[in-house]
């Protein structure tokens, strides 16, 4: 049998396996863009939708879904992906510029265009790791657009599984500089001793005045939400089986681990975050963003 790990490493690019779900999130993107409510903006994210063969008939605005917001994919789903960017967005910001954090790696970073929309510190440098097949498609969209990064911009194409440090310093990362970290939409897809090595690798990058954020599922057996309005949504409309691309071993306590390294942590829902902001998604029945956290830390000095 071929294991999920596998599964994901097969499809190298945006057009398939764990890729094509960068596409997803910048659809969603392209969609909480143009709301007129919208949370967070990103010009880019339609281009990548757009370019994609994989995901060229997907819609980039709400007014194109039938069924408008109470389609749980493109409505809600695409909601909480604007929502969880406002949050991320903000997050990032806070920890560059009170914070005094200086270098921003972004794992699995796909199609997260922060370094073009953010306004950076000056001196800021954005890492972005992911494969790359996705960071080369990534290359290309922006590259038609002539698109210009507001911060120096390092892309380090790699799998996570393999050694990331090493191709991390070797970029220029330097570990003595306080660092924001983000796993955005990433844990869940990969082992969870990859997950617990990622986790120990930021600590030991990581000086005082460092930060971190990622995002956790809680729920011990995620195929109970297997017929969700969500999860089936996503699989029948563009055939993106969510379940079969996570891992399905039991997750690490990856929160536990970073405040027993000395980190101070917060666990936050989304729906901490809607009530905060006045929109975005809120509980429902059988629903497949309960065990969704989204967890913050940071290093704080000895
Ligand atoms: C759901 S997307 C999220 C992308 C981005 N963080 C965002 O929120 O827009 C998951 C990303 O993780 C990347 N990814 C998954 N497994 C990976 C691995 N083993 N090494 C590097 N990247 C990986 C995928 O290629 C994909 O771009």
């Amino acid at each position: 049998m071929v294991d999920t790990a596998q599964r994901n490493a097969d499809v190298e690019g945006v057009d398939g396996g764990v890729g094509l779900t960068a596409l997803l999130v910048a659809a969603a993107r392209a969609i909480e863009t143009h709301r007129p409510d919208s949370l967070a903006r990103d010009v880019y994210a339609e281009h990548f939708v757009l370019a994609a063969p994989a995901s060229a008939r997907w819609p980039v605005r709400v007014e194109q879904v039938p069924g408008g917001d109470r389609d749980p994919l493109w409505g809600r789903f695409a909601r909480y992906f604007g929502l969880r960017t406002r949050v991320l967005d903000d997050f990032l910001l806070r920890s560059a510029h009170a914070g005094g954090a200086r270098q921003v790696v972004l794992l699995g970073a796909g199609l997260d265009t922060r370094a073009f929309r953010l306004g950076w510190p000056a001196g800021c440098v954005v890492f972005e790791i992911d494969r790359e097949g996705v960071l080369e498609f990534k290359h290309r969209v922006l590259g038609g657009l002539s698109a210009t990064p507001k911060a120096r911009r390092v892309p380090i194409p790699l799998d996570l599984r393999a050694d990331w440090v090493g191709a991390l310093i070797d970029a220029g990362f330097d570990p003595a500089t306080p660092t924001v970290w983000l796993a955005e939409g990433l844990l869940f897809y990969l082992p969870s001793e990859v997950e617990t090595s990622l986790i120990g690798a930021m600590d030991r990058l990581s000086p005082a005045g460092s930060a971190l954020a990622f995002e956790v599922k809680l729920e011990r057996d995620l195929w109970v939400y297997r017929d969700s309005p969500l999860y089936a949504s996503t699989r029948q409309q563009i055939g993106i089986d969510l379940l079969t691309l996570f891992d399905d071993q039991p997750r690490p306590d990856s929160v536990g681990d970073l405040a027993g390294r000395g980190w101070s942590t917060t666990v936050r829902t989304p729906f901490d975050f809607t009530r905060e902001h006045g929109r975005g998604p809120l509980p429902e029945p059988n629903d497949a963003l309960e065990g969704n956290r989204w967890v913050f830390a940071r290093k704080p000095s000895p």
